[in-house]
């Protein structure tokens, strides 16, 4: 019998939203054997808005999709689902860091990780909203107070991790699916660390392959911290498509089983891995054994140039938390 999967979309009416809901309804992200169900959460305002991407979906008539529910409750959105998509919030603008946003976005967190607990028990929830590691810490504190283990929440690295493996594929002028092992450090921001001593081209050393360490260490660093800040920029509005399919790509790897010998990039809780403080939300190099099960990659070896990167977006995160200590 098919197995059905059970999904909420926080901010289901907004961009990313409008490219995430047909292609989780479409069966590309848990296969032709299972059956979807979509709960779609939005503010009261933005019901009506999130009524014409249901006509949409139905008008998709993917064979797949069982059920499309809306609502402005997050309980009821959050009812026995297996993943929760956590997008709803504000996108910075212009001239904006993503931290500039905590003190609007936080507050979401808090409930909705209230509800969460309330509402569903075999769950795993990927935070997408800025700032994602914060907002996450915000939910897990309130997710494990409620009883849901810590390591069922997720922050989203993979659109970094996507930008990364990208610039070194062109870069080398190769093919993307040729560069593995891509780890961003820390948080999603502008002080993340693209790692790309630990990275692989065609299985060989990313930096042997570059061979020019000066434009690895900055320019292609700098690329990937500020490329949210370039979409928004050139767009006038944040990343929606990539940032779709980064989540998207994020529930995939989640679910299956890294290949081995691979890993990929997740903001998980800490648990003192590389010595970065317990339960700081901080992006590490993840595998999956499959269903949820996730273990961080260990011994990765580091330069001093590293090393104080990765010193440096864990201070942020510090400083991040203790901004929000109120909501935690
Ligand atoms: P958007 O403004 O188009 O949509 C956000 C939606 O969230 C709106 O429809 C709004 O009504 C809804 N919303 C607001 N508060 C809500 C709440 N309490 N409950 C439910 N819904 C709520 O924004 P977007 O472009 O879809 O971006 C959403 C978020 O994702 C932003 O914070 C953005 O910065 C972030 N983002 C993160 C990444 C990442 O890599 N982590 C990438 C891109 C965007
Ligand atoms: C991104 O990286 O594109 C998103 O986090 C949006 C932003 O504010 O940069």
């Amino acid at each position: 019998m098919a197995r059905t999967v059970r999904v909420a979309v926080t901010g289901a009416a907004g961009q990313i939203g409008y490219a995430l809901l047909p292609r989780l309804a479409s069966g590309e992200v848990f296969g032709p054997d299972t059956r979807v169900e979509l709960n779609l959460l939005e503010i009261t305002p933005a019901l009506p808005a999130l009524e014409g991407v249901v006509m949409e979906l139905q008008d998709c008539a993917f064979p797949l999709l069982d059920a499309v529910r809306t609502t402005d409750s997050a309980e009821e959105a959050f009812d026995g689902i297996n993943w929760g998509l956590f997008v709803g919030s504000k996108p910075r603008g212009k001239g904006m860091e993503r931290g500039d946003l905590i003190r609007e976005n936080g507050p979401i967190f808090v409930g909705q990780g209230k509800a969460l607990a309330k509402a569903a028990d075999d769950v795993q929830v990927l935070v997408v909203g800025n700032p994602a590691n914060t907002n996450c810490l915000i939910a897990k504190a309130h997710g494990v107070g409620g009883g849901i283990p810590a390591e069922r929440f997720h922050a989203m690295m993979r659109l970094d991790q996507n930008r990364a493996m990208a610039q070194l594929a062109l870069k080398a002028g190769t093919r993307v699916e040729s560069v593995t092992n891509m780890t961003i450090w820390g948080n999603h921001s502008a002080t993340q660390y693209p790692d790309a001593e630990n990275a692989q081209i065609g299985g060989r050393p990313c930096t042997d392959v570059i061979g020019h360490i000066g434009w690895l260490q900055g320019e292609f660093i700098e690329l990937i911290q500020q490329r949210g800040a370039a979409v928004i920029a050139a767009r006038g509005l944040s990343s929606a498509a990539s940032a779709a399919n980064a989540a998207l790509d994020h529930v995939r790897s989640m679910e299956g089983k890294t290949p081995d010998g691979e890993w990929f990039s997740a903001a998980v809780a800490s648990d003192g891995s590389y010595g970065i403080e317990e339960g700081l939300v901080f992006s590490f190099p993840v595998r999956s054994s499959g269903g949820g099960n996730w273990s961080i990659v260990q011994d990765l070896e580091f330069s001093d140039f590293a090393k104080e990167k990765i010193q440096a977006t864990e201070a942020e995160l510090k400083e991040e938390r203790d901004i929000v200590a109120d909501l935690i």
